[in-house]
């Protein structure tokens, strides 16, 4: 790899972006040069702990300084406005996920990227997560024989007062919406992790979405993939957990749970989990956590990880940036994935409707 480090702005500085930020301190093939942020307070309180150059505008940011690429860490609502900004300077772009909350945005998004003769990088960060890469490596090898199920569900909180609604500042009234463990803001996490765990694309899907501004329920979506494998999410935040006391798992990540953003090194009552059951044995991947579990014919064991537990996945997800732009190495997760994920997405809202199984493609 190159010696010169990739020249990073950040557009945002929330709750993610603050995040990345801290992931890239320990990155060598990251400089952060800038960032964008509309909120003072945030900007400045930021911009002394990590010493970036400040912008309330992110357009100056793209005019003044020179970036091998643009993080796009904003609320989706501005994703297209601020990515095809970017494209049109002159700079990469890595967008956070969702790429768009309409199908239509995130193509113009693709073709604006293009046109631009620049790389536009989906934010698909649990590829990045240690776990994950391990799971995908030992469906890759056989170890768990066909893929039969995909599973992940997210249900607990303290009630219907305690919901943790995203907004309309994220996503438009009337559009898909809910809560931040939601299937909008975080089931597409899964949808992406789901096809490119097994290499899969989906088949068909029949599931249901909350509509941002309208009473929310219970949320799940049914993907069949093309080579049969079957991918289930469920999720509801207004209700209790079920968990007993002393279950659970030592994170040795940070996570996005049902208690908000959990620091590392702390006990987990119900830390996400991803079920991966096959013909041969069964996963269990703990992302945030940072641990892996096999069973089979052999009983279960605990699977080593390399890499770095969350936030270093977006450091890596950086990094695998860097080596496209400073190396020419393909593209690890292209815009065209974002697309893919919000066609499941949409798909699973019209199945509601339409009260039937859409096929896709
Ligand atoms: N990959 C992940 O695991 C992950 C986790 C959380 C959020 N996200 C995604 O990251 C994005 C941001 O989410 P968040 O939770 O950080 O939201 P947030 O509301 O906490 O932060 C967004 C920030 O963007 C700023 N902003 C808005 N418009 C701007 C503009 N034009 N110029 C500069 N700053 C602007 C806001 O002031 C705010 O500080 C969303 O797309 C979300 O889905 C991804």
């Amino acid at each position: 790899m190159t010696k010169r480090k990739l020249r990073v702005g950040l557009v945002g500085l929330g709750g993610v972006g603050s995040i990345h930020l801290e992931a890239y301190r320990d990155s060598s093939a990251i400089e952060l040069v800038a960032a964008a942020e509309i909120d003072d307070a945030k900007r400045t309180s930021l911009q002394a702990r990590y010493g970036f150059r400040p912008y309330a505008d992110f357009t100056r940011m793209l005019r003044e300084e020179t970036l091998d690429l643009v993080c796009v860490a904003t609320p989706v609502v501005t994703h297209e406005a601020v990515a095809i900004a970017c494209a049109e300077a002159g700079k990469h772009v890595l967008c956070e996920k969702p790429l768009a909350v309409e199908v239509a945005s995130a193509r113009r998004m693709i073709a604006a990227c293009a046109a631009a003769g620049v790389k536009l990088f989906y934010g698909a960060s649990y590829r990045f997560l240690p776990a994950l890469r391990k799971a995908r490596d030992l469906i890759g090898s056989g170890a768990i024989g066909e893929v039969l199920l995909m599973r992940e569900q997210e249900i607990g909180g303290t009630g219907p007062d305690g919901r943790q609604i995203m907004g309309f500042a994220h996503y438009p009234p009337g559009g898909p919406g809910g809560s931040g463990l939601g299937l909008v803001d975080h089931g597409i996490h899964l949808i992406d992790a789901f096809g490119w765990m097994t290499g899969s694309p989906v088949a068909s899907v029949f599931g249901r979405g909350n509509i941002s501004g309208a009473a929310p329920s219970t949320e799940y979506l049914l993907m069949n993939f093309r080579n049969g494998s079957l991918g289930h999410l469920l999720y509801e935040d207004s209700t209790f957990p079920t968990s007993l006391p002393g279950e659970g798992i030592f994170s040795w990540g940070s996570a996005w749970s049902l208690d908000g953003y959990v620091p590392p090194g702390r006990w987990q009552s119900a830390p996400g989990t991803i079920h991966v059951h096959g013909t041969k044995g069964a996963l269990r991947i703990h992302h945030y956590a940072h641990a892996l579990f096999l069973t089979d014919r052999n009983g279960t064991r605990q699977i080593e990880l390399e890499g770095s537990s969350a936030p270093g996945h977006f450091a890596a997800q950086m990094e695998s940036c860097a080596r496209s732009i400073l190396d020419g190495a393909p593209v690890e997760v292209p815009g065209e994935a974002g697309l893919a994920a919000l066609e499941v997405l949409t798909a699973a809202y019209r199945s509601f409707e339409e009260k039937q199984v859409i096929s896709l493609g």
